[in-house]
């Protein structure tokens, strides 16, 4: 038997097909005039997918649902925000690109320099979130709250997780406790930080991790609880700025694998790429076979990031390659994905190494 107090959600391969049991209001609810101003920005992804039948949760079709129909699909949302939606575009997030990132950092520094937006929710694939998320960690300029979400179910699935998602990641881009904190990346009730978030699983729920570091805190009972936060400078302490560019610099990653060739390497440094993120093994290590081409590339002017594929843990700098005098720099915690966003907004900046080896310890 469904509780009274319960709100189930029915979904069908028709559409979203919501029913209200009860509207009990959430325990953060305000009168209406002290409602934060949250715009919601959507981007497509799961979260706005649809499937065959309501059991279908592979093989759907991400970026199907526009915005007004997300909202409308969670109609607590007027409870706890004035939410006001805008489709930005509307794509499976593995086709994410530069152009894209720069048209949605604009729009979010556009919207959250207005007064009457107090915070900003980005509904997003969850396939290249977390590298969406540290990209706006890095440009965004402003210390209002952002946070992106997605879904891993599609929003015709049994229970799909799009609402409750969309829900929570309303609540806290409306908190007080979410200003300052980076952009923030909200799923499956827990809070984590652009910065540091990762996927882990292809498909499940609790897909979003901050593997050892750790999440920042958890969405329960309608309101954000932080427990920490990350020391690394981000928002409207950083030195990146988008306003004015309307492309990025090129810069690709080289996975590191036994038996590897510098092929990959050589056709990136010909294709224009003015940095390399390499995704060494265990921290960073070069092989014999590419260290080679690596040194050419950085004596060709080519920016040479040393990152590491094993998921956490500090590149040490003169560790496992002679940083200082092959002039390379090393990625610290970033994950290779990570590390190219960084190197690409620091390109921005300047091609000195030193600084760039400074920006990839301070952010
Ligand atoms: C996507 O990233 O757009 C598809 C996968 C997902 O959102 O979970």
């Amino acid at each position: 038997m469904i509780p009274s107090s319960c709100l189930t959600r029915l979904a069908s391969a028709a559409g979203l097909v919501f029913v209200l049991l009860s509207s009990a209001p959430p325990a953060q609810a305000r009168d209406p005039g002290s409602l934060p101003n949250v715009m919601i920005l959507a981007t497509g992804g799961t979260i706005a997918g649809t499937g065959a039948s309501s059991t279908t949760t592979v093989g759907y079709t991400a970026a199907k649902v526009g915005v007004d129909a997300l909202i409308e699909a969670v109609p607590e949302l007027k409870k706890v925000a004035n939410v006001k939606g805008e489709q930005v575009f509307q794509i499976a997030s593995e086709n994410m690109n530069d152009a894209y990132w720069l048209k949605l950092a604009k729009r979010v520094n556009t919207l959250l320099a207005q007064g009457d937006v107090d915070g900003i929710v980005i509904t997003h694939g969850t396939d290249t979130i977390e590298e969406t998320a540290y990209f706006l960690d890095l440009v965004v300029k402003s210390k209002k709250p952002v946070v992106i979400v997605g879904a891993m179910r599609p929003s015709t699935a049994i229970s799909a997780d799009g609402p409750i998602n969309l829900y929570n990641a309303v609540i806290l881009a409306g908190s007080e406790e979410a200003v300052g904190k980076g952009v923030l990346v909200c799923l499956n009730d827990q809070i984590n930080a652009g910065r540091e978030v990762t996927k882990t699983n292809t498909a499940t729920l609790d897909t979003f991790r901050t593997p050892e570091l750790g999440l920042l805190g958890y969405l329960q009972d309608n309101k954000a609880h932080f427990y920490r936060q990350s020391t690394r400078r981000n928002t409207a302490d950083t030195e990146f700025d988008v306003s004015g560019l309307d492309s990025l610099p090129r810069v690709d990653i080289v996975y590191g694998y036994a038996n590897m060739d510098p092929t990959a390497l050589n056709a990136f440094v010909a294709a224009g790429a003015k940095g390399i993120v390499h995704a060494g093994v265990g921290d960073g290590s070069l092989a014999d076979a590419v260290k080679p081409a690596l040194i050419e590339a950085r004596k060709k002017g080519v920016l040479i990031v040393r990152s590491s594929r094993v998921g956490n843990g500090i590149v040490a700098r003169n560790g496992e390659a002679a940083d200082d005098d092959l002039d390379f720099v090393v990625s610290d915690t970033l994950n290779p994905q990570k590390a190219r966003i960084l190197l690409m907004l620091a390109l921005t900046r300047t091609t000195d190494s030193k600084a760039i080896q400074t920006m990839f310890y301070t952010y």
